[in-house]
Formats: structure tokens, C-alpha cells, sequence
């Protein structure tokens, strides 16, 4: 399978940023763990802190591109319809992955705008989300 795995604002700060929350695992390290767990599948990733570059980039997959998509939108998944409905375009499967247990967290962070275009949801696993993502994708 060919897997984009998109990753949304402040998630490039990963290891640094309030690592009492989000651990000090770099986005770097959690793409070369799902390279060395996945041989037999290729993946691409993206990070952005614009709500129009992740959109462009699910657009240019709405094209057929990925087998599968994998999104943590970071703070967007609260509020951004824009993000939704690119990802509604989408024709392959798609999951949205949260480090953290967002329902565990402020009030603002209960609510995802993002996860109804989505075929499921993991949150709170840490990197492990991203792990299961890949595994439902190419398991199912
Ligand atoms: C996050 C949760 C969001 O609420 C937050 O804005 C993030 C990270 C997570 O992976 O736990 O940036 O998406």
C-alpha cells in the first residue's frame, strides 16, 4: 500500500513541545518507526502549519495517488471544515490519529469537525496511534 500520513500544525515541534503532554518522541522518530515496522509498504509524509497546504496536498491525493490516508490535524480537527470536507472528497480510507487522549483534555479538544469524514478515529496511544492507523489500513 501506499500510505500519505499527514500531520497538521505544531506537530513539527514534537519532542520539544510540552513534552509533559506529547512525550519527547520527534515526528522524525515516529516516521522512521512506521518505515521500519511497515517493510512492505511505502508511505509519504507531510506536516504543515497552513490549513491551505494540507489541503492542497488532500486534494492532490483525491487523485488517486494513496491507498490510504492518515491525518492528525492537530488543533484543525476542532474546528476546521475546510479540512473536513477535503477529507469527504477523499475516495480511499481514511483514519484520523491524536497522540493524545483529547477527550481527557479541555473542553475544546471533545469536539472533532474532522472525524466525521473519516472511517474511524485512535487517540491517546502516543506514536503507538499512528501504528495502529498503518495496521487498520493494511489489514482491513
Ligand atoms: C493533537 C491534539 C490536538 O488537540 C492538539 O491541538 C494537537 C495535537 C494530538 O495529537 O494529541 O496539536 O492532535
Amino acid at each position: 500500500m501506499h500510505i500519505l500520513i499527514v500531520n497538521g500544525p505544531n506537530l513539527n515541534r514534537l519532542g520539544t513541545r510540552e513534552v509533559e503532554i506529547y512525550g519527547t518522541t520527534t515526528l522524525p522518530d515516529i516516521e522512521s518507526r512506521l518505515k521500519k515496522k511497515f517493510p512492505d509498504h511505502e508511505f509519504e509524509f507531510y506536516q504543515s502549519n497552513s490549513e491551505g497546504a494540507i489541503i492542497d496536498v488532500l486534494q492532490h491525493a483525491a487523485g488517486g495517488a494513496f491507498d490510504g490516508v492518515i491525518i492528525n490535524p492537530g488543533a484543525y480537527a476542532h474546528y476546521s471544515y475546510a479540512i473536513r470536507d477535503a477529507l469527504s472528497a477523499l475516495r480511499v480510507p481514511v483514519v484520523e490519529v491524536h497522540l493524545t487522549n483529547v477527550h481527557a483534555r479541555e473542553k475544546f479538544r471533545h469536539v472533532s469537525v474532522t472525524a466525521s469524514a473519516c472511517k474511524g478515529v485512535i487517540v491517546g496511544f502516543g506514536p503507538m496511534s499512528y501504528e495502529l492507523a498503518v495496521r487498520f489500513l493494511v489489514e482491513r
